[in-house]
């Protein structure tokens, strides 16, 4: 039994720690941008394969006070680092400083390597090399104030890039955020989901994965563990085909996409076929004014992330009337559809001009959002 940290979104926490607790982790803790848990090394790998939500989990190594960087190299020292490294295979740090004595990330992430490579080198002779884009051992170093957090990562690359999206659009939403806000709804697959903004796709994308019962690591190549002195690739191998025969074949119900940008649109379709989703999604070119549910659908869930402002070039009075024809479109034609949507800041909530049901404060990056969720439209409206 191991303690690991899975980092996510501010405020997504809530739905990481349930999405843990269904993999079968224990003592689970939701803190500020992550969730801590306890769990085995099936476990561990468990979590990269299945986490929708997480950016990345971490195994901490050594929790230090320090007030300079000798006193980080000191402490990184007394590890013995023959337990996670040997000389042959390759390392580098990842450092994260905030209103510490230890101003500069780099420099700290280096005291960390020069630390365990002295350590080799005085042992051996010899000492590991650097690869910072896919080292057999990552590490993290996380500083607050003089609290000092080394974790090996086993995640490396971010979790959210699933490799499905190489091409970055304008404004797109993280993978991790969009599947975030899906589970925050708890939208499962049990009902139509629509995104009437759908940009690249995001949303639709996960959502279809998120029906299909479709590990969201399935389609990525390597994770930090991989490199690991421990790594069990027969059980590595074994959650894999375990996750494949989980696949459902095909969704419950539709999922589909629109966008008033063409260009947006024809990335959907080619993101959506990246994800192995392209034959069960529908997108359209068309003005979310324009659309209409399919007459013979129950209602569901509509899920839009409108132009914020702040990230798109837009004026402040276009980007009110489109929250308003919004909340007028999904009121007049699509009676008993839930509408959320997620945007930055609050302000526009009132423009949407619907009962707000509930909200949720969360980050996009350093951006301030909210996702609500509005009481669904009258069936005789
Ligand atoms: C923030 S982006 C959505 C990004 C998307 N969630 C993704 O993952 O790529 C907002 C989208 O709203 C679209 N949009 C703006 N006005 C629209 C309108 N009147 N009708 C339909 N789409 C619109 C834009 O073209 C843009 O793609």
């Amino acid at each position: 039994m191991r303690r690991y940290f899975a980092t996510c979104a501010a405020g997504l926490e809530p739905v990481l720690a349930a999405e843990l607790q269904q993999l079968g982790a224990t003592h689970i803790q939701p803190g500020r941008g992550g969730v801590q848990f306890c769990g085995d090394r099936l476990l561990l790998y468990a979590a990269n394969l299945w986490l929708r939500s997480a950016i990345r989990v971490l195994e901490p190594i050594l929790e230090a006070e320090v007030d300079s960087y000798e006193a980080l190299y000191a402490a990184v020292r007394q590890v013995d680092w023959r337990d996670y490294l040997n000389v042959e295979q390759t390392l580098a740090v990842d450092a994260h400083v905030r209103d510490s004595p230890l101003t500069h990330s780099q420099y700290a992430a280096r005291r960390v390597k020069d630390a365990i490579c002295d350590q080799f080198r005085e042992r051996l002779g010899r000492r590991p090399s650097v690869d910072p884009d896919r080292p057999m051992l990552g590490l993290n170093l996380h500083v607050r104030g003089r609290q000092v957090i080394l974790s090996r990562d086993s995640s490396w690359v971010s979790l959210h890039k699933r490799g499905y999206r190489p091409i970055q659009t304008r404004a797109p939403l993280n993978e991790a955020l969009a599947a975030g806000l899906l589970l925050h709804l708890r939208w499962q697959g049990e009902t139509p989901l629509v995104d009437l903004m759908c940009g690249s796709g995001t949303v639709c994308i996960e959502g279809a994965w998120l029906a299909l019962h479709r590990a969201p690591g399935l389609t990525r190549k390597w994770f930090g563990f991989q490199g690991w002195l421990d790594f069990d690739k027969a059980t590595w191998a074994m959650l894999r085909s375990e996750a494949r025969r989980r696949l459902r074949p095909r969704l419950p119900f539709p999922i589909w996409g629109s966008d008033c940008h063409s260009p947006s649109v024809a990335l959907a379709v080619r993101n959506a076929h990246m994800a192995g989703v392209g034959s069960l999604l529908h997108f359209y070119v068309r003005d979310l004014r324009a659309s209409r549910p399919p007459a013979h659908l129950p209602p569901g869930l509509i899920l839009c992330n409108p132009p914020y402002g702040e990230r798109l070039d837009v004026d402040p009075g276009q980007i009110r009337s489109l929250y308003a024809a919004l909340g007028q479109t999904v009121q007049r034609h699509w009676p008993g559809w839930r509408l959320a949507v997620f945007a930055a800041g609050n302000t526009w909530l009132s423009s949407i001009g619907l009962p707000v049901v509930r909200t949720w404060s969360l980050y996009n990056g350093p951006i301030r959002c909210t996702l609500a969720e509005f009481a669904p439209a009258g069936k005789n409206n």
